[in-house]
């Protein structure tokens, strides 16, 4: 089970994470978080389950966890505006990505739009829901999957999933884990408010494909020939050099890169 006073005792952020919403079992913990009433503010929350029942994931995929594993938690964020979350969610799944990273020999890289992948598998997920109030941004939900200390894969996913723990043979405190990444996930966050260039570059040299020649699918639609992956920019959209050597820009498409 999930040590909480373990976790409180390691947590070293400013705000993020102080206030928490523990669950031995829940549905979802994106579930959840939406559900709550916004008496206060409920900006820096943290909700996090041992266990989920209807974990959910990308594209209205399931989110498969073995119960007491691994970390499975939501963080609420009240940024005020909608713009550049593709930058915001990227940001989170840096701070994903650099606490696996100490932990392993071999690099985390960054699936576009949001996994955390090591040696080709995938180790996270994120899933970045907004919550709106007529056209005002109430709150964010920012829901991570890491796969921690799980030994084995459903048949489904055992070829493209990982661990730490298949990765590295070892076993890990999922609360000083947790304590690391809302570490990181504040400072990211902090140089996200700030539009900091320091965090796109960050997010282009870790995104899989940065600066070579891949393929795209835009709105599920496979486009002809292949495109340079140029990263995202300061405003979170693709940018891609087509064939003819032209920049295209892609913000609200559902974009997939395959390398070539
Ligand atoms: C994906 O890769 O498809 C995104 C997976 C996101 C999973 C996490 S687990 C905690 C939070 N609660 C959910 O129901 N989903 C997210």
């Amino acid at each position: 089970m999930f040590d909480t006073q373990l976790f409180k005792d390691n947590l070293n952020t400013s705000w993020l994470g102080h206030n928490f919403f523990y669950f031995e079992e829940l549905g979802s913990t994106n579930t959840y978080a939406k559900s709550l009433n916004k008496a206060d503010s409920l900006q820096g929350s943290l909700v996090l389950a041992d266990k989920q029942s209807k974990g959910r994931g990308q594209y209205e995929r399931n989110w498969e966890s073995d119960p007491g594993e691994n970390l499975t938690f939501s963080l609420i964020l009240e940024p005020g505006s909608a713009d550049r979350l593709t930058i915001l969610t990227l940001a989170f799944s840096l701070a994903v990505a650099d606490v696996c990273e100490v932990q392993l020999k071999s690099s985390a890289k960054l699936k576009w739009p949001n996994d955390v992948l090591v040696e080709g598998k995938k180790i996270g997920g994120l899933l970045t829901e907004a919550i709106f109030n007529g056209s005002a941004l109430e709150r964010l939900i920012i829901g991570i999957g890491l796969n921690v200390n799980q030994k084995v894969f459903s048949s489904g996913l055992k070829d493209n999933a990982t661990s730490l723990s298949i990765l590295t043979k070892e076993d890990y405190s999922r609360e000083k884990l947790l304590t690391a990444i809302l570490t990181k996930a504040e400072f990211y966050y902090r140089l996200w408010l700030k539009k900091d260039i320091e965090l796109i570059k960050s997010i282009n040299k870790r995104l899989i494909g940065y600066g070579t020649w891949v393929k795209l699918d835009i709105n599920g639609c496979k486009k002809e020939g292949e495109f340079k992956f140029l990263g995202i920019n300061e405003n979170g959209a693709l940018v891609v050099l087509n064939k003819d050597l032209e920049v295209d820009t892609f913000s609200y498409e559902q974009i997939r890169i395959y390398p070539v």
